[in-house]
C-alpha cells in the first residue's frame, strides 16, 4: 500500500521556545499540547482523504454529531522518546496500529491502515520534535505522549454507525503519570462497580470503558487511592485490571502472573512487553484467571511478594496496597525489586540506553 502524504499547514503562531522550554522542564501529564495536529477525514463514498498536519486548535463539530451522543469513539496512546543523540523513537507502534484496528472494528468504525497510522506520528513529530523532552537522566519518563483518536462526526441522531468521522493525532509532553512518580500507588477495590462485560467493549480502547470506570476512580479518590481495581462481571471473583492500567503479581518463586486476555481486558502494549522482558529475565510468566483470593492469601503467607501495574503512560509502578470495603491488604514489604528491574529495563529499552534485541523501536 502506498504510504500517505500529509499536507502541511504550519502554525502561524508556534509556542516561543521559552514558553516551550517551561513547560518541557516540568510538563505533568496531559496538560499541555504541541503546536501541530493530524487530521484524516474519512466519509463512507470517498474513504480516508485530506491527510493533513494543521496547526493544534479546537475542532469544530455539529451538535448532532454521533460521537456527542453515542460515544462512537477510539483512542490509542503511544510516546516518543528522545535518546541521548538527540535523534527521537517511539515503541512498538505496530501494536498500536493493530489494536486501533481491533478497536475500530468493535466500535463499527473504518479501520485506518497500519501504514497511516505510523506515518501520521512521523508527520506530526517532523513538525513538533522540539516537544519532545530530554531526560534529565535514567530515572526521569519524560516523553511527548502521542494521542491518536477517531470519532463519528456525522450529524445525525439515528442509531447507526457514522457516515463521517475524522481521525486527529495529538501531542503532549509527558512526565510521570503518578504524582509520586514510581511511588507506590494505592488501589481501591471496587465492589459496586464493573468495567466491562463479556461481548462488550472491554478489550477495545474506547472512550466509554474510561467514562464507566470514572465514579469508581471517584471512590478511589475518596478513599485515598490512585486507581481502582475491577473484578470480573460475571462471577465477581477475577480480578481484570484497573480503570487505566494491566496488572501483575509476582511470585516468591519466580512466577510473574497477569490476568489472560479474555476480551474484557485491554490488551496492553506494555503489558506484552513486560511477558516478554520477564522471559529475559528468567522469570516464569503466565497468563492466567488470578482471583481476589489468590491475591489476598497470596499476599497475607507471602506468597505474592510484590504486585505493580503497567501501562503507556504509567510506565510500570508498584502497588503498596489494596483497599477494599473492610479491608486493606499490604501488597509489598520490600523496595519492589522485580517492578523496579523491569521498569528500568523497559526504560533503557525506550531511550535508547540498551540493545534493542526485539527489534522494538521505530525512528520518527
Ligand atoms: C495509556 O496508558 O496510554 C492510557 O491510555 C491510559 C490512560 C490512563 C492515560
Amino acid at each position: 500500500m502506498p504510504t500517505a502524504k500529509f499536507d502541511l499547514l504550519p502554525s502561524a503562531n508556534p509556542t516561543a521556545d521559552a514558553i516551550r522550554n517551561d513547560i518541557l522542564s516540568n510538563p505533568g501529564f496531559g496538560r499541555y499540547f504541541s503546536d501541530h495536529m493530524v487530521h484524516v477525514r474519512w466519509t463512507v463514498d470517498a474513504g480516508w482523504h485530506g491527510h493533513e498536519v494543521r496547526p493544534y486548535g479546537p475542532l469544530t463539530l455539529d451538535p448532532a454529531s454521533a460521537v456527542l451522543h453515542y460515544g462512537q469513539e477510539i483512542f490509542e496512546g503511544i510516546k516518543a522518546y528522545r535518546h541521548a543523540d538527540g535523534s527521537v523513537w517511539t515503541f512498538r507502534p505496530e501494536k498500536n496500529a493493530e489494536r486501533f484496528r481491533r478497536s475500530a472494528r468493535r466500535l463499527a468504525l473504518p479501520e485506518l491502515d497500519d501504514e497511516t497510522f505510523v506515518e501520521s506520528l512521523r508527520a506530526l513529530l517532523a513538525q513538533d520534535h522540539d516537544w519532545v523532552p530530554t531526560p534529565s537522566g535514567e530515572a526521569d519518563e519524560c516523553s511527548l505522549y502521542l494521542r491518536p483518536f477517531m470519532v463519528a462526526s456525522e450529524a445525525f441522531l439515528g442509531v447507526r454507525p457514522s457516515h463521517e468521522v475524522d481521525y486527529y493525532v495529538i501531542a503532549s509532553p509527558a512526565a510521570a503519570y503518578f504524582k509520586g512518580g514510581v511511588a507506590p500507588v494505592s488501589i481501591w477495590l471496587s465492589s459496586n462497580y464493573k468495567r466491562a462485560a463479556p461481548g462488550g467493549t472491554g478489550y477495545a480502547k474506547c472512550g466509554g470503558n474510561y467514562a464507566a470506570s470514572l465514579a469508581a476512580q471517584k471512590e478511589a479518590e475518596a478513599q485515598g487511592c490512585g486507581q481502582v481495581a475491577f473484578l470480573d462481571a460475571a462471577e465477581n471473583k477475577w480480578i481484570e485490571e484497573l480503570g487505566g492500567m494491566n496488572l501483575f503479581f509476582v511470585y516468591h518463586d519466580g512466577r510473574l502472573v497477569t490476568p489472560k486476555l479474555t476480551g474484557t481486558i485491554l490488551e496492553g502494549v506494555t503489558r506484552d512487553s513486560v511477558l516478554e522482558l520477564a522471559r529475559d529475565e528468567g522469570l516464569q510468566p503466565e497468563e492466567r484467571h488470578i482471583s481476589i483470593d489468590e491475591w489476598r492469601e497470596g499476599a497475607a503467607s507471602g506468597d505474592i511478594t510484590e504486585v505493580f501495574a503497567c501501562g503507556t503512560a504509567a510506565v510500570i509502578t508498584p502497588v503498596g496496597e489494596l483497599v477494599g470495603e473492610d479491608e486493606r491488604i499490604r501488597c509489598t514489604e520490600g523496595d519492589n525489586p522485580v517492578a523496579r528491574q523491569l521498569r528500568s529495563k523497559l526504560l533503557d529499552l525506550q531511550y535508547g540506553r540498551s540493545e534493542d534485541k526485539h527489534g522494538w523501536l521505530t525512528r520518527l
